[in-house]
């Protein structure tokens, strides 16, 4: 079984040792020896360490490598949408087997790789695209299609994982705690990715495919960062025996017509801190999957760094090897449900505000209108301070977020509403 891996990075050079550590293993498991045929790179000269494998192999040309007669099996973690897709299409389409943990480009335009596996006939693995080293697209994909999957909630970016954790053990703002994760290799010079959510949301597209059987793109994807989520927040949170986490959240439900037809949607919110996502600290990653049989389900552990990612890639090497020994092919993409993706607007979502209001007879009541007007029922109110100090913390019911987004509009508007200092969601019954 020989493959051309494309990349030699924190996950590939991961890939190149455990393949090596662990051949003799991996040759009783898939039933032939597994090698390296090629490995492209960018930079030949780049010092790569004491790797165990011959210096012959590596090749800036990687898709003359990917075109070899000699290649069962392509693995990409490279990254990017190009020239990965060009890789991948590539391979696919002449019926090499393909593992790749490319989210971006899943997430971005997996219908490309698909259509190019159900041409060539072959099979197409992304385990470590989605919380690195969790199994957790292979019981999406195989292990539950025999149920109906309702929901799935989860934390699957350690990167704001950490900052958020720190935020709440230290009282730290957002600033410090991002400099504190930069510091210790949990974020990378430029967060963009992580801590606007755009790292979440192509999980959130991918997880959502799945668990949904229709296809979800990043675009269709309703994405919010951390960058806004402030230490006042997370004060207001404790107080509510709650935590701030930026989930990713995909629902199966109604739409406003009453058709069948999928949420997704990236953004924190404040989840009871007995939830069992609230106990997931760190950069670890954690998904909370419910579904009509087999009820809540919670996979959990390192969503990232080359030898967790590496562990999700060869897992998926062995199986696509198997599958070529014995002349099938793992299932195919399965979008028959096609569902449509609901607007944010239509999303049924529970805020917690809190207001500096003036300390006047009447305030309560004139606010609790403004609820009233929007449909939007009011679950609890904490009334506190007086004069300059005077607030008011409202949690709702659930309600759509459109009338919620509203509501906040309006309340931003009234002359007795100093500021409205937070605004957040909340999920998981609080
Ligand atoms: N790192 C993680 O924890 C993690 C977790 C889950 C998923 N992933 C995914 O895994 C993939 C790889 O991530 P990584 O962290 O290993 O990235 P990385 O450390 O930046 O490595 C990227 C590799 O790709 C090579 N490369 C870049 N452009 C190329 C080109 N045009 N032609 C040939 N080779 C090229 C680079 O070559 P040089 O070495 O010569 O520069 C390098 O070896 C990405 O899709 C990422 O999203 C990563």
């Amino acid at each position: 079984m020989r493959l051309a891996l494309l990349g030699c990075g924190t996950v590939g050079a991961e890939v190149v040792r455990l393949l090596h550590e662990q051949a003799a293993d991996l040759t009783a498991r898939v039933g032939a020896p597994i090698e390296i045929a090629g490995i492209a790179v960018r930079r030949m000269g780049r010092d790569r360490g004491p790797l165990p494998v011959d210096p012959a192999l590596f090749t800036t040309d990687a898709l003359g490598l990917v075109k070899r007669d000699d290649v069962d099996v392509v693995v990409e973690v490279v990254g990017g949408i190009e020239p990965a897709r060009t890789w991948l299409v590539e391979a696919l389409r002449s019926g090499k087997s393909a593992v790749t943990a490319n989210k971006a480009l899943l997430a971005e335009d997996g219908g490309s790789l698909h259509d190019a596996a159900a041409e060539g006939r072959a099979d197409l693995y992304y385990e470590a695209s989605v919380a690195g080293a969790i199994p957790l697209l292979r019981p999406l994909r195989e292990s539950l299609h025999g149920d109906r999957i309702t929901r799935v909630t989860g934390i699957v970016n350690g990167t704001t994982n950490f900052i958020l954790s720190a935020m709440d053990a230290t009282g730290a703002g957002f600033t410090e705690a991002l400099e504190e994760a930069t510091e210790l290799g949990y974020a990378e010079a430029d967060p963009t990715a992580d801590v606007e959510g755009f790292d979440a949301a192509a999980k959130a597209a991918i997880l959502a495919s799945l668990a949904f059987h229709s296809r979800v793109t990043a675009a269709d994807v309703h994405r919010e960062g951390i960058t806004e989520v402030t230490a006042a927040d997370v004060a207001s949170a404790k107080a509510m025996g709650c935590t701030i986490k930026l989930l990713c959240i995909a629902s199966r439900g109604p739409d406003s017509t009453g058709a069948d037809s999928v949420s997704v949607r990236v953004h924190p919110a404040m989840i009871p801190r007995t939830h069992p996502l609230a106990s997931v600290g760190d950069a670890f990653n954690a998904v909370f999957v419910e579904a009509e049989a087999a009820g809540q389900l919670m996979f959990y552990g390192r969503g990232a760094g080359g030898s967790p990612t590496a562990s999700a890639v060869l897992g998926d090497i062995v199986a696509v090897a198997r599958n070529r020994l014995s002349g099938v092919r793992a299932p195919s993409e399965s979008v028959y449900a096609d569902l449509p993706v609901r607007p944010m607007g239509e999303a049924v979502t529970r805020y917690h505000i809190s207001l500096d209001v003036a300390d006047r007879a009447g305030v309560l009541a004139t606010v609790a209108g403004v609820f009233a007007k929007h449909d939007v029922s009011i679950a609890t109110v904490r009334q506190s301070g007086r004069a300059d100090d005077a607030s008011l913390v409202v949690v709702t019911h659930g309600a759509p977020e459109a009338a919620l987004a509203a509501t906040v509009e309006q309340l931003r508007g009234l002359d007795i509403v100093r500021s409205i200092a937070s605004v957040l969601r909340v999920e998981g019954g609080a």
